[in-house]
């Protein structure tokens, strides 16, 4: 080995040595800043604590006779007391977006599109009571068929006039 290829080996193999020696130290300096931070914040995770409680939590509980079971009543999943059941319409509004849009939405299938004035002048002609009286019963026109209640035989008369009235009243 010439002269020229010695010292090449030694700065080489100097070069190596300091770059491995700056990985250690960042590893070892990551891992100092780690153990003062990392395990902290793992144990104050809100999702963790939450999980590891659920598993420590017993897998099943017994109802002990004399003592208080309430815990352990089944809940039975429903609308609270006095409130309509979740995805009730609870306004004419409401039907309106949730059923009649369907087809009075866009004019489908020959309904009068709600808004269109010059649609609906006619039927508004008619007076609330017929356009109630079609829009609760049903009504087989010359444009199409309107299902009673719009399909949503589920809610009351008093919804279905007030979806009514929210239709005249953007369609005037
Ligand atoms: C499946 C489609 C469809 C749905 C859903 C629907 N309608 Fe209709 N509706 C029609 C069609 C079609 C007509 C037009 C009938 C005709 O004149 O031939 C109509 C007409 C009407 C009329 C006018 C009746 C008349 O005398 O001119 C009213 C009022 C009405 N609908 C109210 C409602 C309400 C309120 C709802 C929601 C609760 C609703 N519709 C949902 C299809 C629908």
């Amino acid at each position: 080995m010439s002269k020229q290829d010695t010292h090449f080996f030694n700065v080489f193999s100097l070069v190596l040595g300091l770059l491995m020696a700056i990985a250690i130290g960042i590893f070892a300096f990551a891992r100092v800043v780690a153990s003062h931070t990392q395990d902290k914040q793992v144990m104050a995770e809100a999702d963790y604590t939450k999980n590891v409680s659920a598993r420590l939590a017993l897998p099943a509980q017994e109802a002990i006779a004399g003592q208080d079971n309430s815990a352990l009543a089944i809940k039975v999943a429903g609308p609270a007391a006095g409130s309509a059941a979740p995805g009730m319409p609870g306004t004419g509004t409401q039907l309106f977006e949730q059923a009649c849009s369907a087809c009075h939405g866009q004019g489908i299938a020959g309904a009068p599109k709600a808004g269109d004035k010059a649609a609906w002048a006619a039927r508004i002609a008619q007076g609330k009571a017929t356009l109630y009286q079609h829009a609760l019963n049903g009504f087989q026109g010359k444009a199409g068929m309107m299902p009673p209640k719009g399909g949503r035989t589920d809610v009351s008369d008093d919804l279905v006039k007030q979806a009514v009235d929210h239709m005249v009243q953007i369609s005037q």
